[in-house]
C-alpha cells in the first residue's frame, strides 16, 4: 500500500510552539530522567508521542462550551448536559462522571472482585490489571492468538478467544469468576478493533454463566469506526447506531475520556440497567473517592468539553481521517520494511521491537531500547508496551515475559500535522539502518511494587 495522508477535516486556529533541543542536551536528559521516559519534561520532547490519552487538541466549540461550566457543588446544569450526550451515545441509563478511566477502575472493581476472584480480559490495559489486582483478584488475557502475530494482516485482531475465555472459566471454576472485561479497542494488543461479532459471542458466554460483562470503552469511537469499515452489515449504520449496539450486549463500562471524549481529563461508569443492585455501591465509591455523584472529580467546565466532545468523536469525518493518519505511518513503515502491529490500530503504530533488536532479550527490554532511541536521535517520546511495562508476577516477584515487545508511537488526537509524522517515520528508518550497533538493553535498577513502568529507574547495560 502507497502512504496517502487523509487531509485534516479542521484548520489550525491556535498554535503551541515546540522546541527541539540538541543530541548533547537529549542525552542528559535521557540521564536525568533515569533513563524513564516518564520522567522526562514534555517541554523537552520535540514530538510527544507518549501516550493518546488527555493530549488531544479541543475544538473551537469544547472550548466555548467550558465558559458555559456550572461549577455548582450538586446538581449542576453541565452534570445534566453530559448525562444528556452519554445517555445519547452509549444509551445507558445509570452514567456516572469520575476523574478519569483508573477512577472508573477504582469505583467498579471493588465491587464485583475480591481475594481468590478472576477477571477475564482480551488483554488488560496495566491500570485495568493493577485494579484487578488491587481488588484481591488476579487478571487472566484470552486474546486471540492472531493478535500475537505482528506480521499477519487480519481485521479484529483484538478479539477475544472464545474458546479459551470458555476454557479459563472452567478451569478458574465459574464461582471464581467476577468479571469479563471487553477492552476496546484493544490497547495493549495494538489498538486492534474487536468486532461485533466478537462482543455478541463474549456477551453470550457470559449470560450464559451468569458473569457480568464489561467494557473498558477507553477507544470506543475507533473501534465502532473500523466495525463500519470492515465488518460486513455495517457499513450503512452511524458510528453512534453500531456503539449503541455494542454497549447493548454488556452490562456496564468503565472509560478514560482523555481518549475518545476528546477532553484532557474525565471518565465515566456507565450501569445498563437503572435497577442493577450495584449502582448503590458505585455511588458510595464515588462519594468517598472522586466527589459527589454529579461532579465525580471533574470541573463543571470539564464537564461541559466532555458533553461536546462525545458527540464529535462520533463523526465519521473525523474518524476517518484518524484512522487515515494512522495508517499513513503504517504505509509508510510498509515501504521501509518496518515490522509493525499491522493492520495498525486505531490510536497509534505499535513498533515490533523484538524483530528490530532479535539481540535484546526481553528482560533488557527491547521495545523501552527503541523508546530511548527515538528519543536520543529525534526529541520523540514514546513507550514501552512490553516486558518492561508488564513487570513482575504479583505472586513469584519474577520478570513476566510480554506476549510482544512493542514500542507505541501513540498519536494525539488532531494535534500533529503530515510532515511531523514524516520526521518521526524518519527517525525511525534511520534507527533501523543501526539496529545491529545497538547491542544491548537497559537493566532496573529501582521499582515500585506495582505499575513499575510510570517510575522506574533504569541505566544501559554496557
Ligand atoms: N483503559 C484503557 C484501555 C486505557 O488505554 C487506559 C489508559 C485506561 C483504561 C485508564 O485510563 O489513563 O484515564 O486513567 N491509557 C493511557 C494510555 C494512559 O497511554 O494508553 P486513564
Amino acid at each position: 500500500m502507497t502512504a496517502k495522508y487523509i487531509p485534516e477535516p479542521f484548520r489550525i486556529k491556535s498554535v503551541e510552539p515546540i522546541k527541539i533541543l540538541t543530541p548533547a542536551e537529549r542525552e542528559q536528559k535521557l540521564r536525568t530522567a533515569c533513563y524513564n521516559m516518564f520522567h522526562l519534561a514534555g517541554e523537552d520532547c520535540y514530538i510527544d508521542l507518549l501516550t493518546d490519552s488527555g493530549t488531544g487538541a479541543m475544538s473551537v466549540h469544547q472550548w466555548a462550551s467550558i465558559m458555559e461550566g456550572d461549577e455548582a457543588y450538586a446538581g449542576a446544569k453541565s452534570y445534566f448536559k453530559l448525562m444528556e450526550s452519554a445517555k445519547d451515545v452509549f444509551g445507558y441509563d445509570f452514567i456516572q462522571p469520575v476523574h478519569q478511566g483508573r477512577a472508573a477502575e477504582k469505583v467498579l472493581m471493588p465491587l464485583l472482585l475480591s481475594e481468590g476472584k478472576f477477571a477475564i480480559s482480551n488483554l488488560f490495559f496495566d491500570t485495568t490489571r493493577a485494579h484487578v489486582i488491587l481488588s484481591g483478584g488476579r487478571p487472566l488475557d484470552c486474546v486471540g492468538e492472531l493478535a500475537k502475530k505482528p506480521k499477519q494482516r487480519a481485521p479484529f485482531k483484538g478479539n477475544m478467544d472464545i474458546a479459551k475465555m470458555e476454557e479459563t472459566i472452567r478451569q478458574y471454576g465459574l464461582q471464581n469468576i467476577g468479571v469479563v472485561v471487553l477492552t476496546v479497542t484493544n490497547n495493549a494488543a495494538g489498538g486492534q478493533p474487536v468486532s461485533m461479532q466478537n462482543v455478541r459471542d463474549v456477551a453470550a458466554v457470559c449470560r450464559r454463566y451468569g458473569i457480568p460483562l464489561c467494557i473498558d470503552a477507553a477507544r470506543f469511537a475507533e473501534n465502532a469506526y473500523f466495525i463500519k469499515r470492515d465488518e460486513p452489515g455495517y457499513s450503512d449504520k452511524s458510528i453512534k447506531e453500531i456503539t449503541r449496539e455494542m454497549f447493548g450486549l454488556a452490562d456496564m463500562f468503565t472509560l478514560s475520556a482523555k481518549k475518545d471524549g476528546i477532553v484532557n481529563i474525565g471518565g465515566l461508569v456507565g450501569v445498563k440497567d437503572k435497577n442493577s443492585s450495584i449502582i448503590a455501591g458505585i455511588k458510595v465509591n464515588v462519594i468517598n473517592n472522586e466527589g459527589f455523584i454529579t461532579y465525580g472529580g471533574l470541573a463543571g467546565r470539564d464537564l461541559e468539553a466532555l458533553a461536546v466532545g462525545l458527540q464529535e468523536v462520533c463523526d465519521e469525518h473525523y474518524l476517518r481521517y484518524r484512522v487515515g493518519q494512522i495508517e499513513y505511518v503504517g504505509a509508510r513503515l510498509d515501504e521501509a520494511g518496518i515490522a509493525y502491529q499491522s493492520p495498525v490500530g486505531g490510536h497509534g503504530v505499535f513498533i515490533d521491537a523484538a524483530e528490530m533488536f532479535p539481540h535484546i532479550a526481553y528482560t533488557e527490554f527491547p521495545a523501552h531500547t527503541l523508546a530511548v532511541e527515538l528519543y536520543r536521535r529525534g526529541g520523540i517520546r514514546c513507550c514501552d508496551i512490553g516486558s518492561f511495562m508488564l513487570g513482575n508476577d504479583p505472586d513469584t516477584g519474577e520478570q513476566l515475559k510480554a506476549e510482544f515487545e512493542f514500542t507505541r508511537l501513540a498519536i494525539p488526537r488532531r494535534v500533529y500535522t503530515q510532515a511531523h509524522l514524516d520526521y518521526v517515520v524518519d527517525t525511525i528508518i534511520k534507527i533501523k539502518e543501526d539496529a545491529k550497533n545497538i547491542r544491548r538493553g537497559y537493566r532496573i535498577i529501582w521499582e515500585p511494587d506495582l505499575m513499575r513502568h510510570f517510575q522506574a529507574h533504569l541505566e544501559p547495560i554496557i
